[in-house]
């Protein structure tokens, strides 16, 4: 990686990718019923509105900047929730082919594809997916990127007992990549005010990857670089 941000490595055991069933999960359809339990989960309120619904919430581009200003990607990438493709728009900047699909018609890209419950595969998947289905597109992702995937969720998301038990223990990210500055999600349209107050990074899972989850930090900067 290019970047020389500070590191350090935590305990987590490294494990070898493995199919990663739904069943495993308890994932049901689009909702993962295990999202809000253990008390892991405590949205902002400016997401808490759409708990139960398709969760629409462009990224901001700088947020997507960061990632691959440090993570390489070789070959096509699927933005797999894409919206209406503010993350595809700014992925489409590594040169790779990019493969937009969303569920829901947001005006981009394939529309009606359920990464859930998908049997595509690709080299590598990127997105921000939908709050309430995040274990979901763990696991699916786990099972249909072939090289590497990045998902971009709250750093809250490495807590949880079954997170522990589901995911961290038997499938631990590469990487975390911590934002230093806060992202302020919106729903597409409203104006942005303020600054978030949810802490999020980037998981990476990386099949080339030995050893353990590195842990790292972006440095400060990106959001007034790429506002
Ligand atoms: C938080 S938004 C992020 C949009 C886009 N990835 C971005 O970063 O700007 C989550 C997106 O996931 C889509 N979505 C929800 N459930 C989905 C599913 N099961 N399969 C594919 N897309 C889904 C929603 O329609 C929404 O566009």
């Amino acid at each position: 990686m290019a970047c020389d941000c500070n590191r350090i490595h935590n305990v987590v055991p490294q494990l070898k990718f493995s199919p990663y069933t739904s069943k495993n999960l308890e994932v049901r359809g689009n909702m993962d019923r295990t999202y809000n339990l253990n008390g892991g989960f405590k949205p902002t309120t400016k997401r808490f509105a759409d708990l139960d619904g398709p969760d629409f919430y462009p990224t901001p581009r700088w947020a997507t900047f960061a990632l691959i200003d440090n993570e390489k990607f070789k070959g096509d990438i699927w933005e797999c929730a894409c919206g209406d493709g503010a993350m595809s728009q700014v992925l489409s900047e590594t040169g790779e082919r990019i493969i937009s699909s969303d569920l829901y018609n947001r005006g981009f890209g394939e529309i009606g594809h359920d990464f859930l419950s998908t049997e595509r595969s690709s080299p590598n998947i990127i997105t921000n997916p939908p709050f309430n289905s995040a274990e979901g597109f763990v696991a699916t992702a786990l099972r249909q990127a072939q090289g590497k995937f990045a998902l971009l969720l709250r750093l809250a998301f490495l807590e949880g007992a079954n997170r522990s038990r589901t995911i961290f223990h038997k499938h631990p990210p590469s990487r975390v990549w911590v934002f230093s500055e806060r992202i302020t999600f919106y729903p597409k349209g409203m104006k942005v005010t303020g600054s978030g107050t949810t802490a999020y990074a980037w998981f990476v899972w990386d099949k080339d990857h030995a050893g353990p989850t590195e842990l790292a930090w972006f440095k400060p900067g990106y959001k007034q670089r790429y506002a």
